[in-house]
């Protein structure tokens, strides 16, 4: 009896250190290649592919540990790093954690990973880089980080990365970087497209990338003042063709949109410059023991080509760019003339990465239709198609791109999309579609496009967008839409989108509403407004509060009235409220006289509101009729406000629901048709659509 009871009492315990032992060893750890991921070998490395396995932690899996893999973890569930979250995965070379919704990473997380030369973690939503944030990496060559919502950078942050060179970090809210960041951080390629910088000192920071080969700083809020100039300096001291891409200032007013290198010392410091140039002058020496040319030795120098798409046409006050930055280093080209095999006759191919990427280049071929392309290049990743003729893009055409993360179509003749047309494009980030004749904007147009990031659809003929138009596009950053015709937008358009930046400038708006539109921008960080034609009366009014709640730096830019003619060409900001409403602003005056004058007469009587001076006798007569209709008023806007606030709670709420469930429904359909093949497809009628279409042409 007593025995049986301790080894009842015993047996949790053995169970217990059992499991400690188990986490100690590795024993009760599942080897990922056994169950739930596709494990191939790729020119003898294993290549380890779980993505979307809705893996949220790694402690209890572990991989194949006779062998060097790349791990490839994108799309999963893994929103935290703890300390030692990759223990069992120390022969992993590579490692992919894109779209994890990754937020944090405590330091130690990659304690163990000493063969990891390459790290994304890009398209996440960190916030920050703590101190060792990357401790272990011993070895990691490159870092791509971009399109997360980067803000604080520690100065520690990259400490433990002595043999780092690329380092990605386009598409952040970065608007300052910390001194000594990249101390013994051997830096070779730095990419800072699309963040909040203003300037980069040459103390602390440019002094510490001796070695620098590439570096992209397009797209920040350059401020073109005495600060500015080492940047300026350093740049014209470093390898020519170092800067890919310009600098352009944003500030101060008078040298707005002029490039850096095209700017006088002068210019940036007029008024220092009279006295003595010599004191802010910065050094621009290289520390003394470095030679001028890089001091380290790159295994794989990049060509500035394989970076510098050169998209042509930048205009408006945000340029035109392609992003794929993950291209800076060149593959070590095993496998380069099978996939060249596949080019087109009239374009040029290149290889753009080492995950063998392929880059098609169609720029200017004359190309009436996407058919035309001969051979496809089905195995593009990026596919340039500018510059030509084509009118139609029908449903057909994009069928066998399923690798697509670029696609350009900008600078075409095209009217006309076919619904569904993107239908299989679920790898496309990056999509332009600007310089065309494109009138409305529909739904279907972009069906299918879920992990799309980046559309450019300025300089079209747009009139309409219809409700829901991005609603296929959950993972929409940026949004270009300058230069069209558009005079409205549709309530909720932004609902199921988080953008980051919004252009809607040079269009024909004469106003924005705040509710339902303006409102779902919670996560805008930029939104050019300029060149639209603002009505400035009374129903500017919550939109311009709007403004001014966001600041200067959200929304760029002066926005100028258009209408009526005493405000024309004034920016709405510098006009008070009560000079361009003075219906509202008599109306909230009159109220608010006759109630503090209604609380003053009944509680002392004597008391006389200066402001109110004229109207004290009939005052004295009218209090108890005032008193009646006021109170009575106030119950009659209390009981209306009340009223419509539920109606339009119980609306809102039938929308959302109605509308959300049917894209996770859409969706859900759409990829149980991209995994399990046609014949799984059920649900709503739509995207049977865009199935049965897909399949009958
Ligand atoms: C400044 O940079 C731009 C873009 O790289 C280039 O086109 C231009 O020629 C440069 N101007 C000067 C004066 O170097
Ligand atoms: C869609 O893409 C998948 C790969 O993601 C491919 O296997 C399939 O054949 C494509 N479907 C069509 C209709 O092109
Ligand atoms: C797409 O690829 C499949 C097989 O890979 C092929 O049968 C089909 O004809 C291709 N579709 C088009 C439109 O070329
Ligand atoms: C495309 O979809 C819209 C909305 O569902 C529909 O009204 C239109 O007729 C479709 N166009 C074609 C050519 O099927």
């Amino acid at each position: 009896m007593g025995g049986r009871c301790y080894c009842l009492k015993m047996l949790p315990w053995f169970v217990l250190v059992q499991i400690i032992l188990g986490f100690a060893w590795g024993n009760t750890t599942t080897d990922l290649c056994e169950r739930m991921c596709s494990c191939i070998e790729v020119e003898g490395v294993l290549h380890i592919d779980c993505e979307r396995r809705g893996i949220s932690d790694l402690q209890h899996y572990s991989a194949p540990t006779s062998r060097f893999y790349q791990l490839f973890l994108h799309g999963n569930s893994l929103s935290k790093l703890l300390p030692n979250e990759f223990a069992n995965f120390y022969n992993a070379v590579t490692l992919h954690l894109e779209n994890n919704g990754l937020h944090d990473i405590i330091p130690g997380a990659f304690l163990g990973l000493q063969l990891v030369k390459r790290l994304h973690i890009n398209n996440n939503k960190i916030k920050g880089f703590r101190k060792n944030a990357f401790l272990g990496l011993d070895d990691l060559e490159y870092l791509q980080a971009d399109f997360n919502l980067l803000r604080d950078i520690d100065p520690g942050a990259f400490r433990d990365l002595n043999e780092l060179e690329v380092l990605i970090l386009n598409d952040n809210l970065i608007t300052s970087l910390p001194a000594n960041l990249f101390q013994n951080v051997p830096i070779t390629h730095l990419d800072l497209r699309g963040n909040r910088l203003k300037t980069l000192p040459y103390e602390g920071i440019l002094e510490l990338l001796p070695g620098i080969a590439e570096i992209l700083l397009e797209d920040n809020p350059w401020d073109c003042t005495c600060n500015l100039l080492p940047l300026k300096e350093w740049l014209e001291h470093i390898s020519h063709s170092a800067l890919i891409g310009r600098v352009v200032c944003e500030a101060p007013m008078r040298l707005q949109g002029n490039d850096l290198n095209e700017t006088s010392e002068f210019d940036l410091c007029p008024s220092q410059n009279e006295n003595d140039l010599s004191l802010v002058a910065p050094p621009t020496q290289r520390p003394s023991g470095l030679p001028p040319t890089p001091a380290i030795q790159h295994p794989r120098p990049p060509t500035s080509a394989s970076v510098h798409k050169g998209i042509s046409k930048p205009r408006g006050n945000w340029q035109l760019r392609t992003r794929p930055s993950a291209n800076a280093v060149i593959p070590n080209g095993n496998n380069i003339p099978l996939l060249l095999n596949g080019c087109p006759t009239t374009c040029s191919c290149s290889i753009t990465s080492l995950e063998s990427g392929l880059e098609v280049n169609c720029r200017g071929s004359k190309l009436e239709s996407v058919a035309d392309l001969q051979p496809k290049p089905f195995k593009a990743q990026e596919l340039f198609l500018r510059q030509n003729n084509i009118g139609l893009i029908r449903k057909t055409h994009f069928l066998n791109y399923s690798s697509l993360t670029l696609l350009d179509l900008g600078n075409n003749a095209i009217k006309l999309i076919e619904n569904n047309t993107f239908c299989n494009l679920t790898n496309l980030r990056w999509l332009y579609l600007d310089n065309n004749n494109l009138e409305t904007l529909i739904p279907e147009m972009f069906a299918g496009l879920q992990n799309a990031e980046y559309l450019n659809l300025e300089f079209n003929l747009i009139q309409l967008i219809l409700p829901g138009t991005f609603n296929w596009m959950p993972n929409l950053r940026e949004l270009f839409l300058h230069n069209n015709l558009l005079k409205s937008l549709p309530v909720d358009v932004f609902s199921s989108v988080s953008l980051s930046k919004l252009s809607l400038h040079t269009n024909y708006f004469m106003y924005l509403p705040v509710t339902g539109v303006l409102d779902q921008l919670t996560s805008v960080v930029q939104i050019d407004l300029h060149g639209n034609p603002w009505d400035c009366s009374c129903n500017i009014i919550a939109f311009k509060q709007w403004v001014e709640r966001m600041g200067s730096d959200v929304v760029v830019s002066e926005l100028k009235c258009a209408s009526p003619e005493e405000f024309w060409d004034r920016d709405f900001k510098s006009i008070s409220n009560e000079l361009m409403c003075p219906e509202l602003y008599s109306k909230i005056h009159l109220t608010f006289s006759s109630s503090s004058n209604i609380t003053i007469s009944t509680e002392t009587g004597t008391h006389v509101n200066p402001y109110l001076e004229t109207s004290r006798v009939s005052i004295s007569v009218l209090v108890p009729g005032l008193l009646l209709v006021f109170v009575t008023s106030a119950f009659t806007v209390v009981g209306m406000l009340v009223f419509i606030l539920r109606n339009r709670k119980r609306s809102r709420k039938r929308d959302t629901n109605s509308s959300a469930s049917e894209i996770n429904s859409l969706q859900t359909v759409c990829d149980s048709y991209w995994h399990n093949g046609p014949y799984h497809a059920e649900g709503p009628h739509r995207v049977y659509d865009c199935v049965a279409h897909t399949l009958t042409d």
